[in-house]
């Protein structure tokens, strides 16, 4: 036990070790407290070679002899039968890439099911309702990106933007910790053991206590109170092993304190993080409101587009021909006039950032696989554009045109989606 203290906590940043192994040790305790009904994935994000499947894959032996964490080029449907398995248990896994939009709506679902265990009943063709195993997992995952702007799912995780580390200074630590990894799955059971003598009714008016403290600093923010009970959670998780560690001799009352400290501070960024996560989804709606007002009051030009076309004016995109009720705008030319007029109203998050967030409402609606954009011919070369839906957009589309769009739509039926190989790359 003393190895946690000196080499496991010291292995990696210390943060994510906090957050790691309250995470882990979470599914252990949260069903004698009846607190296991919202159980939010914890996502390592960062950059390949920062060290996520090693330590996602060290904590998996709290649980037992894991060869091999689960990654997420297996199905949603594989991951969540793994997921009802591992009943009230700790599951990895590795390495979101989010490559595609499949791999998206998967950890989407993933994330969704998972927090709440429940999946969408289907109906038998009696009428009677098809019994469908939900997660009882508490999940730990990895990947370069979360989904960009998903405020509904950074809101049913915790959400830990982690940076690469100097894996020289860690070396030492983290060998000894693999080399004592054995052990991980001797010590949960003995955690329990400890937890099942305290007091359950302190316990719980102590996490009621934190997510009151965590709620109250960030007030009427989106997703606000989800987070704040996400993170009240594990701290409470963290606070509980430190005391374990306290009773079991392993640190005094003077370092436990210092630990449960410690990981507060930790909570505390990371709820500000989250939050802006959130708030950064909202960015795209307004930037829609600004587009739509430039392009309303002419004071941007648009090429071929009825009464847009202005020389004088900054042009900022065209509707290709055949396709109306779609104008293609050029990325970098419309965000930064959208951001210059919105001004002091501000624009958060990137041109990459937006683009997403408009993929995912549907305003750009056309993209090449795998991307934000679109590469089209115009004025004899090629460009990459985004592809919007003026309906989508806020505007009034005609019938007339409408029906003409569902013309060429027939005339050149959309190609199938493209296919995935097993790796999830097209
Ligand atoms: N805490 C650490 N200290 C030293 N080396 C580490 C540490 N974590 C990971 N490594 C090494 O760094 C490399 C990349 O780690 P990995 O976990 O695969 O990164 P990621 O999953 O983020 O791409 C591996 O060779 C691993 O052995
Ligand atoms: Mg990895």
């Amino acid at each position: 036990m003393l190895h946690i203290k000196k080499d496991l906590l010291n292995a990696w940043p210390r943060y994510w070790m906090t957050f790691g192994i309250a995470q882990t040790l979470l599914p252990a305790i949260s069903r004698p407290l009846n607190l296991h009904k919202k159980r939010a994935t914890l996502f390592y994000e960062g950059l390949t070679g920062s060290g996520k499947t090693e330590i996602t894959h060290l904590l998996q032996q709290f649980w037992g002899p894991f060869d091999a964490p689960l990654n997420m080029t297996s199905s949603a449907k594989g991951v969540m039968e793994e997921a009802y398995q591992f009943k009230d248990a700790l599951l990895v896994i590795d390495d979101f890439k989010g490559i595609n939009r499949y791999q998206e709506e998967m950890l989407r679902s993933v994330i969704q099911y998972s927090y709440d265990g429940t999946k969408t009943a289907k109906q038998n063709r009696d009428c009677t309702q098809q019994k469908e195993k939900g997660s009882r997992a508490t999940l730990m995952m990895s990947g370069e990106h979360f989904l960009a702007s998903e405020a509904s799912a950074v809101a049913r995780t915790i959400l830990l933007e982690v940076d690469k580390i100097n894996t020289v200074k860690t070396r030492d630590a983290y060998t000894r910790s693999w080399a004592m990894s054995p052990n991980y799955r001797g010590v949960t059971p003995r955690f329990i053991h400890w937890f099942l003598n305290q007091d359950h009714a302190k316990i719980k008016e102590l996490v009621e206590k934190y997510h009151s403290d965590l709620q109250t600093r960030s007030s009427g923010k989106q997703n606000s109170s989800r987070i704040a009970l996400n993170l009240s959670l594990n701290y409470l998780c963290w606070y509980l092993f430190v005391d374990f560690m306290a009773d079991s001799g392993v640190v005094d009352r003077k370092e436990a304190d210092e630990l449960k400290d410690e990981h507060w501070g930790y909570v505390l960024k990371c709820q500000s993080s989250m939050l802006g996560r959130c708030e950064d989804e909202q960015s795209a709606i307004v930037f829609m409101r600004f587009l739509r007002q430039l392009i309303a009051s002419k004071q941007v030009s648009i090429a071929n587009l009825d009464g847009h076309y202005n020389e004088h004016k900054q042009q900022i995109g065209f509707v290709a021909p055949g396709s109306p009720g779609q104008v293609n705008l050029f990325p970098d030319i419309t965000f930064t006039t959208v951001r210059s007029f919105a001004r002091d109203t501000g624009i958060a998050g990137t041109e990459r950032s937006i683009a997403k967030q408009l993929v995912d409402m549907e305003v750009i609606c056309a993209t090449d696989p795998a991307r934000n954009k679109r590469l089209v011919r115009y004025g004899g070369s090629r460009q990459r554009v985004w592809t919007i839906d003026l309906e989508h957009l806020g505007f009034e589309v005609k019938p007339e045109i409408k029906a003409q769009q569902a013309q060429v739509l027939q005339l050149h039926p959309s190609e199938p989606a493209p296919k995935m190989d097993e790796n999830g790359i097209f």
